[in-house]
């Protein structure tokens, strides 16, 4: 019998696109490493850009217009937020507030950034439409940047979404699955109260802790929703398996 192909979702964060710290051919590893992987769900959990500036994410876009997945979820970051960044993120990428549906998978994207603010903060005004976008999926994902529970060798805590505990609260009543984030620069992954909390590393930019290679997250979910694999894929090369579970 055929082996039944799963759904691969490819998590990538703090592309950082024009600062003095994006690596252009590191870049180019990571689309041609992602386009090997033939994912159908891309997500993006911001700091696309250095400055919020518009040549910024312009130029981000030719990078991630060049991801071929059927489905692509962005959401913006801090820095994307900083000189009225948020005004040209919708320019060039649409709504910051997404809700995509794919074969059962419902992803909700939130804007936790506010402008020229490094902390992160969804609002209360937008739980009720949280809770109500992810409906009777039968998997759920939530995406934003900003991280929502500390992460190991990342130093002193800071700019964590300031409503994090109200968030993780909502999420859990929501049935979400798996919570999508980025800002830390260092990959991790959370179980808590079975909700996986996946955070994603840089994956082109030379903004890494403790040498921690730059890398970004490939979820796999078996036929059927039953069973979830999270491999780590180092953007300069291999890949190591992170997480396996057989019930999601
Ligand atoms: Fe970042
Ligand atoms: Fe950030």
């Amino acid at each position: 019998m055929e082996e039944k192909r799963r759904m691969r979702i490819v998590h990538l964060s703090d592309i950082h696109v024009a600062e003095s710290h994006f690596l252009p051919e590191l870049a180019e590893k990571v689309i041609a490493k992602i386009n090997e992987l033939e994912p159908e769900i891309m997500v993006l959990t911001g700091d696309i850009t250095d400055g919020g500036y518009s040549p910024e994410f312009e130029q981000a876009k030719r990078y991630i217009d060049r991801i071929e997945c059927e489905v692509k979820v962005i959401v913006p970051g801090n820095h994307d937020a900083r000189n009225v960044g948020y005004l040209c993120f919708e320019d060039v990428f649409g709504t910051r507030m997404a809700v995509k549906r794919y074969r059962g998978v419902t992803i909700v994207g939130v804007d936790s950034s506010q402008p020229d603010v490094d902390e992160g903060h969804v609002g209360r005004d937008k739980y009720e439409w949280i809770m109500k976008s992810f409906g009777n999926a039968s998997v759920k994902i939530f995406a934003l940047h900003h991280h929502l529970i500390p992460v190991p060798n990342t130093g002193r805590e800071r700019n964590i979404l300031v409503d994090a505990g109200d968030v993780l609260d909502l999420l859990l009543k929501s049935g979400v699955n798996i919570a999508l984030c980025g800002h830390k620069h260092v990959p991790w992954v959370w179980n808590l109260n079975g909700m996986l909390i996946v955070n994603a590393g840089t994956a082109c930019s030379n903004r890494v802790k403790w040498g921690i290679p730059p890398s970004f997250n490939l979820i796999e979910l078996n036929e059927g929703d039953t069973g979830i694999q999270i491999y780590r894929i180092y953007s300069e090369g291999g890949q190591e398996l992170v997480l396996n579970q057989p019930e999601i």
